[in-house]
Parts: structure tokens; C-alpha cells; sequence
């Protein structure tokens, strides 16, 4: 379930590695809920966690204009859509690690590693170009 590059310090912004970090803890504690009470509250915490890292994600690609700001809010709205779903039909059921293991790989290896990894890329390589030295015909002699 885990993805291999949810390390803190990976994309380029320290507040979105610590919420990714903090977002796998969860779904992990998620996961080992062996009590109604237990998933309930993991699953109000995890929703609660992704609503807001979804929203500080969103308005760093806002204010960085970022380019698949479009594909990538869609991403997290049809996350959203399905953790509503997930949160609604909250039981012990012995199945239902195979519902959040789901849903749970959907948020890490097709959104983080995919989409997240794009705007990763985008803050490196903007990063790199703000830090680069100016060109020499640039500087005042
Ligand atoms: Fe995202
Ligand atoms: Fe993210």
C-alpha cells in the first residue's frame, strides 16, 4: 500500500511532504481499526487530513500557476467524491480492508505517484531556476 517515495523533503515543499507522511500514518492506523469506534474516528481523521492537504495543495498550485492545476483538482474532487462514499458506508465488516485498501492505493500510487510526483517535478524545476545564477551579461558591470 505504502508508496515507495512518500518521504518527507520529495517535492520540493516541506508542508506537502509532512501532510503526505502524516496522510500514510493515518491510513495505516485506518487499516488496523478493529473496532466500529476505532474506524470511525480514523476515518473522520483521514477525511479530515485529506480535505485540508488537498486545499493547501491546491492553493500552492494557485499561487504558483500551475499548469495541470485543472486535471489535478479533478483528481482530488474524484478522490473526494469516493471518500465520501467510503465514509457514509463506514462498517467493521470483515471486507472492508479490501474497500480501504482501495481507495487507499488509489491516493497513493495513482494520485500521489502520479499526479503529485508532476507538481513535484514542476516546484524542482522551478526552484532550480529561481536559484540559478543570472546570467553574466545580466550583471552590472
Ligand atoms: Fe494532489
Ligand atoms: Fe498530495
Amino acid at each position: 500500500m505504502a508508496s515507495k517515495k512518500l518521504h518527507t523533503g520529495q517535492s520540493g515543499d516541506s508542508t506537502i511532504d509532512a501532510q503526505h507522511d502524516a496522510l500514510i500514518v493515518r491510513s495505516r492506523r485506518l487499516l488496523a481499526a478493529t473496532d466500529q469506534t476505532m474506524l470511525t474516528l480514523c476515518a473522520m481523521d483521514l477525511y479530515q487530513h485529506i480535505r485540508e492537504h488537498f486545499a493547501d495543495e491546491e492553493r500552492l498550485m494557485r499561487k504558483l500557476k500551475y499548469p495541470g492545476l485543472k486535471a489535478h483538482v479533478d483528481q482530488h474532487q474524484g478522490l473526494i467524491l469516493k471518500l465520501n462514499a467510503m465514509v457514509k458506508n463506514l462498517s467493521i465488516e470483515p471486507n472492508k480492508n479490501v474497500a480501504w485498501s482501495s481507495f487507499i492505493s488509489d491516493l497513493t500510487r495513482n494520485h500521489i505517484d502520479t499526479y503529485d510526483e508532476l507538481l513535484s517535478a514542476f516546484l524542482k524545476q522551478r526552484k532550480a531556476v529561481i536559484t540559478q545564477d543570472p546570467p553574466k551579461s545580466l550583471i552590472a558591470q
